[in-house]
């Protein structure tokens, strides 16, 4: 590079004038391709090392039955049932070294072509994720967009899961998220039978009033916390030894942020309400209950 004297100074060395020169506009590099997405069938009987300790985990205090060791191994024992978005398989998690030994619930969201996107547009509306890549991915449901959808569901269902359980909420406890699949607390009987949906049961009249009552503190309790299911039905309600538990969680609504909110509650009240004045709990009234629960509802005086 030529030096640049001063003519009084001869040893003075400057930096050449700033010369600007015009950027040479990149060449358009063609977009890298997408990733295959690779859909992990679940095999009925497949046996894998513990993936707890690369996965996230579920709020603390962790309960003692979870299996934590990094050497448990997985089995698969089978579906429960195959849904619209998501299959759930019963898997046993199992320490050789401890003996420990628990049942989970893999609920696997679904990415592939089949999956009813039914609950997408409304609910995926506002939230954000980081890279436009991504984002145009998702609006144009390529297959990285299935799959990155997927993953959004899965991790909004842990986190809401792991909100509500904190709250003393009557949900599954989230052991685990990794990817598009959540592992939850298994409800059911020890021998991997599991809890019948509400609407599956065969219950008395004593029964159902009982649970009715049970069901109207649960959803007062989640609208106190601030929350409406968004998809209540009885067949998102599980019952364990006389215990109403909500699963099916991905679209839970806030009802005091979210300006449909209270139009979600009482399309949840008029569902649950509408089963159980079907199957002769008179109580059952879906505007005294929407009544109750915005009484609750926080920010109110
Ligand atoms: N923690 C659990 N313990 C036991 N069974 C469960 C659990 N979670 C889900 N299930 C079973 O799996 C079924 C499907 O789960 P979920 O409702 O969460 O998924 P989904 O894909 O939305 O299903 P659907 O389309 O039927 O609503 C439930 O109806 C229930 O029978
Ligand atoms: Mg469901």
């Amino acid at each position: 590079m030529p030096r640049f004297r001063y003519e009084d100074d001869d040893d003075a060395v400057v930096d050449p004038p700033l010369i600007r020169r015009r950027r040479r506009p990149a060449r358009r590099q063609p977009p890298p391709p997408e990733p295959d997405v690779f859909v992990d069938e679940p095999e009925a009987g497949g046996v894998s090392l513990s993936t707890y300790a690369e996965a996230t985990h579920g709020p603390r205090p962790v309960p003692d039955w979870v299996v934590a060791s990094g050497n448990a191994v997985d089995t698969d024992r089978g579906p429960i049932k195959t849904g619209k978005e998501a299959d759930v398989h019963l898997v046993e998690r199992h320490d050789p070294a401890s003996g420990q030994m628990s049942l989970l619930a893999a609920k696997r969201y679904r990415d592939a072509e089949h999956r009813l996107f039914h609950r997408d547009a409304g609910y995926l509306e506002g939230r954000r994720v980081r890279k436009s890549r991504e984002t145009r991915a998702m609006a144009n449901r390529t297959g990285l967009g299935r799959q990155l959808i997927a993953q959004q569901w899965a991790a909004t269902e842990f986190a809401t899961l792991g909100r509500l359980w904190s709250s003393g909420i009557a949900v599954p406890y989230p052991v685990q998220l990794d990817g598009t699949e959540l592992l939850l607390e298994f409800i059911g009987t020890p021998d991997g039978t599991a809890a019948p949906r509400l609407a599956e049961i065969a219950a008395g009249r004593d029964e159902l009033e009982a649970l009715w009552v049970q069901c109207v503190e649960i959803l007062q309790a989640l609208g106190a916390a601030g929350y409406t299911h968004g998809d209540l039905s009885a067949f998102n309600v599980l019952v364990t030894d006389g215990r109403l538990v909500l699963i099916d969680l991905p679209q839970v609504v806030d009802i005091v942020i979210n300006p449909q909110g209270v139009e979600f509650l009482a399309r949840d009240c008029r569902n649950i309400c509408t089963w159980f004045a079907r199957h002769g709990v008179s109580e059952a009234e879906a505007d005294e209950l929407l009544a109750l629960i915005l009484a609750a509802r926080p920010g109110r005086a």
